[in-house]
């Protein structure tokens, strides 16, 4: 049986859930193999707007007993309820769980579904609700090779996926990635709040920024390589942008970020250890 034709069920079919049915639907997984259950009924509409050949039922019980992978995707502090209501139910022998919650450890998974069963654990970004997300992902150990590739499939259908075989980085990929948004969006308040002090309409302001920055982006991501050698590339000697980085180097952006990405790292492992959400 290949990836496509695999029986996708959603626990929690909110912002997140949405977002990775979009993205199946676009991908052409078949709509009639995808089940969703939320008990709200505004949830409910949304996902029937997606797509009227869903199964979409107030029932997780309904959703994860047909499923042969079943993505949990409901708030942190929802997971360990949902997590043992499903775990006693009579779901497939070799059903793969995954699980998107921010903060839960695959030990939780595995104390609340039993310590065989194959668990992926996947931290998405936000962008991934528009499709371009950076999601990380890492496998219990009786995770097997077609059961990592339906994983990295789904996450596929929402962005960029990229696999840890250690657990224990996922702290840190949290603080790149998942909390990675903010850092950017708040470059671009603090540029476009420049540019809004300059005398620009807020219309310019924003599409000067944005637009700068999703150049940037993108010639990162197509000449890949060496970003130190992308901005000495825009950095001529004595010129208007060496002014304005050293301004930066001056006052120690470098230390700044570091500190900022450790913070976040470690924020992560605190509470990933007392079961919170990283949100
Ligand atoms: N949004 C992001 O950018 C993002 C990024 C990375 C990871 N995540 C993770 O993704 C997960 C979902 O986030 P989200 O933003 O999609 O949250 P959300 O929009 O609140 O969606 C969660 C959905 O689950 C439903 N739900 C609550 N209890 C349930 C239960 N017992 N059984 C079945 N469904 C239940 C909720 O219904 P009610 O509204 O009625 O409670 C809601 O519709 C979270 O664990 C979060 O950490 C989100």
């Amino acid at each position: 049986m290949s990836t496509a034709d695999r029986q996708i069920g959603f626990i929690g079919g909110g912002n997140m859930g949405q977002a990775i049915i979009r993205g199946l639907i676009q991908a052409g997984h078949p709509p009639q193999l995808l089940s969703v259950a939320d008990p709200d009924s505004a949830c409910q509409d949304e996902l029937r707007n997606l797509h009227a050949g869903l199964y979409i039922s107030p029932d997780n019980l309904a959703v994860a007993e047909k499923a042969d992978v079943l993505v949990l995707a409901v708030k942190p502090q929802m997971m360990r309820t949902v997590a043992e209501e499903t775990a006693a139910s009579e779901r497939p022998a070799d059903q793969l769980i995954v699980s998107i919650a921010a903060g839960t450890t695959i030990g939780s998974l595995l104390a609340w579904f039993g310590s065989e069963v194959p668990v992926v654990r996947a931290m998405p970004n936000q962008p991934a609700l528009i499709g371009a997300g950076l999601s990380v992902l890492t496998p219990s150990a009786s995770v097997t090779e077609p059961q990592r590739e339906l994983a990295d499939y789904i996450a596929s259908s929402i962005g960029t996926a990229v696999w840890l075989d250690n657990e224990s980085l996922m702290d840190a990929a949290t603080a790149v990635s998942g909390s990675g948004p903010a850092y950017f969006y708040l470059l671009m308040e603090l540029i476009e709040n420049s540019a809004l002090d300059f005398g620009f309409s807020k219309d310019v302001a924003s599409r000067l920024t944005v637009g700068t920055a999703l150049g940037a982006a993108r010639i990162a991501d197509t000449v890949g390589s060496d970003l130190a050698d992308l901005r000495r590339q825009v950095t001529s000697p004595g010129g208007s942008t060496a002014a304005a980085l050293k301004v930066l180097e001056d006052a120690e952006i470098r230390d700044i970020f570091r500190r900022a990405l450790e913070a976040a790292r470690d924020r992560s492992a605190e509470l990933g250890e007392s079961g919170s959400s990283n949100d």
